[in-house]
């Protein structure tokens, strides 16, 4: 089965109006005519800005993370409904430095990820095992019961908006990439796990990004593989020549 791949730039805690509309104009160049899907996901504040500075093309936009509350009494929360006025196309749920910064559990993940779809948006869920967790030979084990988690309540129809980006948390920001092979297996246990809790039809529709130092040097070597279908990239999505060498790996 042939499935687009899809290239998303997560931008984190980089990022002011100037600077993200001045990446946007290099990046919409460079990306026209490609067959690839591909977002980027700046901060809250710069959301309207790129919003703007993409009009008209084909880059998608996304927010990084949203609240589990509609509104009510969150100090410093962006509600669906605000991301929503902004045009926002896509959510990112469940980043590890989510998890890890902010005690994001599977179950505010699966809470967000509900609203998120029940608003009409499209979700990338992120999920991965941490270093200890891969060195107790855990890692199938850790996917497995997250995706599970995550996707508590969510109907076969919902996996058409929804990316599930494999993230081994050792291998964000550090250098360190999991061999394609190694990542591969991961999206195989994700597929299953998706056949086992819907249908074959569905897992195999899926989009599975990985992510975790992704960068133009390696980024090859891990779309050969079977069931990676694109990736979610953090520090090399801040440079307009690295993550258009990533999005435009086959050319
Ligand atoms: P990285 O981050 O590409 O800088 O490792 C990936 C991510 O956190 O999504």
């Amino acid at each position: 089965m042939t499935r687009q791949k899809f290239f998303a730039g997560n931008w984190k805690l980089w990022g002011t109006q100037a600077e993200a509309k001045a990446l946007i104009a290099a990046l919409a160049t460079g990306i026209q005519g490609s067959k690839h899907r591909i977002l980027v996901a700046p901060p809250y504040t710069a959301l309207a800005a790129v919003k703007q500075a993409v009009k008209g093309g084909p880059i998608l936009v996304g927010a990084q993370d949203c609240s589990a509350l509609e509104s009510g009494a969150r100090t410093g929360e962006i509600s669906v409904g605000m991301l929503k006025e902004l045009g926002v196309d896509v959510i990112i749920l469940g980043h590890s430095e989510r998890r890890q910064f902010h005690n994001e559990t599977d179950k505010l993940v699966n809470d967000k990820l509900k609203l998120a779809l029940k608003h009409g948006f499209e979700v990338i869920y992120c999920n991965g095992e941490t270093l200890a967790e891969r060195e107790a030979g855990k890692a199938s084990e850790v996917v497995i019961r997250q995706t599970k988690e995550a996707l508590a309540g969510l109907s076969e129809a919902d996996l058409g908006r929804l990316t599930i980006a494999y993230e081994p948390v050792w291998a964000i920001g550090t250098g360190k990439t999991a061999t394609p092979k190694d990542a591969n297996d991961i999206h195989q246990v994700i597929r299953k796990t998706i056949a086992e809790l819907y249908t074959k039809k569905a897992a195999d529709a899926i989009i599975i990004q990985y992510g975790g130092s992704v960068k133009p040097d390696n980024v090859k070597e891990l779309m050969a593989m079977s069931d990676i279908d694109g990736a979610l990239v953090g520090g090399a999505s801040l440079k307009a020549d690295s993550f258009l060498a990533i999005c435009t790996f086959d050319k």
